[in-house]
């Protein structure tokens, strides 16, 4: 059969990113230009200034993917963007660009949901992986436990009622001090500390699939300030430790009860937050002991990247799922919607 090759393209936050995918599971090529420094000094991301530097990155990384390829870009088969959620301004940018490619090229666009693209990431890390299965998302805007029927098929079991997992991480690196982004700050400092502190754990015994973090945030506050008040010190490296172990614990509960009650055997994680070490160890640790087994992308593809984004357009495009060139940005775009 002929081999199918995707153009992806990402920028639906603070990374511009290109890659090439073949038949949904094989990296041809995978660049990813982030902002991080540029943003760094706002404490977060600043969207006009993400647009900016998207519109200064994305041909030279567009081309930059095509080149490591290493054929004209005349044999891509279909182009893949992100085209939400995320920011608006920085959403248009990819999908300008992609627009202009599939016009120019005569190729299929295919618009993809940054979120469902996190999902595919691990199609691209293990080559048995198919759905169906449970997903545990987790990034800096999102926190969904989703039961994936098929490569372009999802059903929401429970999401975050508040703040995302991501945004809770960030929030609290801030409050002791650490820079942006915060969540692989947090998860470094942790390693030093002592899970010593109580903190609350929102929705934690409800027979349900969702999350609450922002009561989290502001225990951690709490206990910064009635600490201060009182003229102790604070132990960042604790507040990190324990913040870290109680977030886990309220993802890994959830999701486990999600692959048993729904009667799977295997689970998938998936986002930013996937990155995490302390995440990634105890969904081990958890899932042998319960017989399941446990999925989650490489390092390289857990952050944003234009590679997962192609590996979900390529399964768009071979059950149909392709776009005209009317396609807009949907800065609040849900899982599944089309
Ligand atoms: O998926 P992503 O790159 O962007 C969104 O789609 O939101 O996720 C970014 C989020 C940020 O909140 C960042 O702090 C978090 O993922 N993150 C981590 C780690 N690495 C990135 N959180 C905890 N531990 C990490 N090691
Ligand atoms: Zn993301």
């Amino acid at each position: 059969m002929k081999e199918v090759n995707i153009l992806g393209i990402e920028s639906s936050c603070d990374e511009t990113a290109a890659a090439v995918i073949q038949d949904g599971r094989i990296i041809r090529s995978n660049i990813v230009s982030t902002q991080i420094e540029i943003h760094k000094k706002f404490g977060g991301v600043v969207p006009e200034v993400a647009s900016r530097n998207h519109v200064v990155d994305i041909n030279r990384v567009v081309e930059e993917a095509i080149q490591v390829w290493g054929r004209p870009i005349c044999e891509i088969d279909g182009i893949a963007v992100t085209y939400g959620p995320g920011l608006a301004g920085a959403l248009l940018v990819g999908l300008s660009t992609a627009k202009a490619l599939s016009f120019a090229l005569n190729k299929p666009l295919i618009g993809v949901n940054h979120i469902e693209g996190h999902i595919a990431a691990n199609y691209l890390a293990f080559a048995e992986l198919k759905p169906p299965f449970i997903s545990l998302i987790v990034s800096g805007g999102h926190t969904h436990i989703v039961e994936v029927l098929g490569y372009n098929e999802f059903e929401i079991l429970g999401k975050t009622k508040d703040d995302a997992a991501g945004e809770a991480y960030d929030k609290v690196a801030r409050a002791i001090g650490l820079g942006y982004p915060g969540g692989p700050l947090v998860d470094k400092l942790a390693e030093r500390g002592r899970n010593v502190i109580d903190f609350p754990k929102a929705f934690y015994k409800d027979d349900n699939y969702d999350f609450s973090f922002s009561g989290l945030k502001s225990a951690v506050l709490n206990h910064i300030n009635s600490a201060k008040m009182k003229g102790e010190s604070v132990v960042a490296e604790d507040i990190a430790c324990s913040f870290q172990e109680t977030v886990v614990d309220i993802l890994l509960n959830k999701a486990l009860k999600a692959v048993k009650d729904r009667g799977y055997t295997s689970l998938v994680l998936s986002g930013g937050v996937s990155a995490n070490s302390r995440l990634r160890r105890k969904m081990e640790e958890d899932c042998e002991r319960e017989g399941i087994t446990c999925y989650y992308p490489p390092l390289s593809l857990c952050t944003d990247n234009a590679a997962m984004i192609a590996a979900a357009g390529y399964y768009h495009l071979i059950e149909g799922y392709t776009s005209d060139l009317s396609l807009s940005a949907r800065p609040n775009l849900k899982i599944g919607q089309r």
